[in-house]
């Protein structure tokens, strides 16, 4: 109609991305066609993962990538919310998690050092703010809570929750260690039960993460209670231990009212995951994702090199971000969703969050709301992105520009080179290579 437009939709939530597609039309035409658009996603889970662990951003960052997130109508914000580097979440029953947890006494990053103590957390307000703003916006906010590795900050306060109760600092660098929850002390499921009881209700989305990704055995396997536990349950061996316990929090969520989502790490030929568990795939072993896929358990992709954009533009450009096709993974059933992520190790600060993650989180919305799209129109995505620019000046979050992103042959060499020269010292390079060769050394024993 020449004055008005008319919306329907089948739930609150379409008719919200209803009025963002009129306003993406506003910013890149400045009027609308008269015509029909029919549209709805393919899939149903459509994420971003911001890491405000290894480094803190106040509530208002959270909120700029929020708000940049919801214009490309990605409908979940992973909050990655603890790890080794630091606890970032109020727990008035557990309140040492923060006071002790949330600080570290100095931030040694690839090249960046820094000996002042560094902290911070998100209060119970903070949490019930930013779960309101997201809801307002389409988003549902996922909190991640890790377990039973990446538990550094846990342990920096209750060393008696790992398997030798050796002290344990909040860490300073990045990296996997070996220090993680001991699954066979009924002392940590208290715990964890407890935490969880707490905090699952200050979030409204139906899912829930805790974690799971790499976490070394190598403590569990001299441990007495953990080889108490692997007896008495019958489970095959530490990666079947590893996969009750993550399977028992999860059931806990689920009694909590919640879906749990797990990283892919925890699966094992066990098979002991309950299939109403989410798999979250990032890199490892496909086989056992899609054997969950076929048990009837849904699974959603965040590939390392097509989801991840705390890599270069060298190592992973823009057109590799839009020319992911998660159907290529061969699930047996579609996928849930499709998630980009931002780890903050070597992310420190907001304008840096802006220009890693856009416009590459843009690409894989776009694929989470189109399915797979054709190079095709890599040309026109790139323009409509153009054309939004004025919409993240607004949002106070600057994208990279799309000079920079698809860097080629000498360009890619100097970006690829000044990223590893910034980033990667010999020991987070041995780190890396380390915990690659765990897995793999676990996969065959
Ligand atoms: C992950 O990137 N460790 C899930
Ligand atoms: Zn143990």
């Amino acid at each position: 109609d020449p004055d008005c437009a008319v919306v329907k939709a089948s739930t609150d939530r379409g008719f919200h991305w209803a009025n963002v597609t009129l306003s993406q039309y506003t910013a890149l035409r400045g009027s609308f066609p008269l015509g029909v658009i029919e549209d709805e996603p393919t899939y149903r889970y459509r994420g971003v993962l911001f890491d405000c662990s290894r480094h803190f951003f106040d509530v208002e960052d959270v909120k700029k990538v929020i708000d940049a997130a919801s214009l490309f109508k990605i409908n979940r914000f992973h909050w990655h919310l603890t790890d080794d580097q630091g606890w970032r979440i109020e727990s008035a029953v557990f309140p040492k998690l923060t006071e002790i947890g949330s600080r570290r006494k100095g931030s040694h990053f690839g090249r960046h050092h820094s000996y002042n103590e560094y902290g911070g957390f998100y209060t119970r307000d903070d949490i019930r703010s930013v779960v309101e703003y997201a809801s307002e916006r389409g988003m549902d906010v996922v909190p991640e809570i890790e377990m039973p590795g990446h538990a550094s900050s846990i342990l920096a306060v209750y060393p008696e929750f790992s398997c030798s109760g050796a002290p344990v600092e909040v860490r300073t660098r990045p990296g996997v260690f070996e220090d993680v929850l001991c699954p066979g002390k009924d002392s940590v499921l208290d715990f964890v039960d407890k935490l969880l009881e707490e905090i699952v209700p200050l979030f409204s989305g139906e899912y829930f993460h805790i974690g799971g990704d790499e976490s070394p055995s190598t403590h569990w396997k001299t441990c007495p209670d953990c080889r108490r536990r692997i007896a008495d349950l019958g489970l095959g061996g530490l990666a079947g231990l590893r996969e009750w316990f993550s399977d028992r929090v999860a059931k806990k969520l689920i009694s909590l009212g919640k879906k749990p989502i797990v990283w892919n790490d925890v699966l094992s030929d066990e098979a002991l995951l309950n299939a109403g568990t989410v798999v979250q795939y990032w890199f490892g072993d496909k086989a056992l994702a899609r054997a969950h896929s076929s048990r009837g358990g849904s699974v959603i992709l965040s590939e390392v090199p097509y989801c991840y954009t705390d890599y270069s533009y060298a190592q992973s450009p823009l057109k590799k971000f839009y020319s992911y096709d998660p159907e290529a993974f061969g699930l047996p059933f579609p996928a849930l969703g499709i998630e980009s992520t931002i780890w903050s190790s070597y992310v420190s600060d907001i304008d840096r969050v802006g220009f890693m993650l856009f416009p590459r989180a843009a690409a894989t919305a776009e694929i989470a709301w189109n399915g797979s799209v054709s190079r095709e129109t890599f040309g026109a995505f790139t323009d409509a992105f153009e054309r939004l620019l004025p919409m993240f000046g607004a949002i106070g979050l600057k994208p990279a520009s799309i000079s920079r992103v698809d860097p080629s042959g000498l360009m890619r060499g100097a970006d690829f080179a000044r990223f590893w020269a910034e980033n990667a010292t010999p020991a987070a390079l041995r780190s890396d290579i380390g915990s690659v060769l765990s897995r793999l050394g676990e996969k065959k024993g």
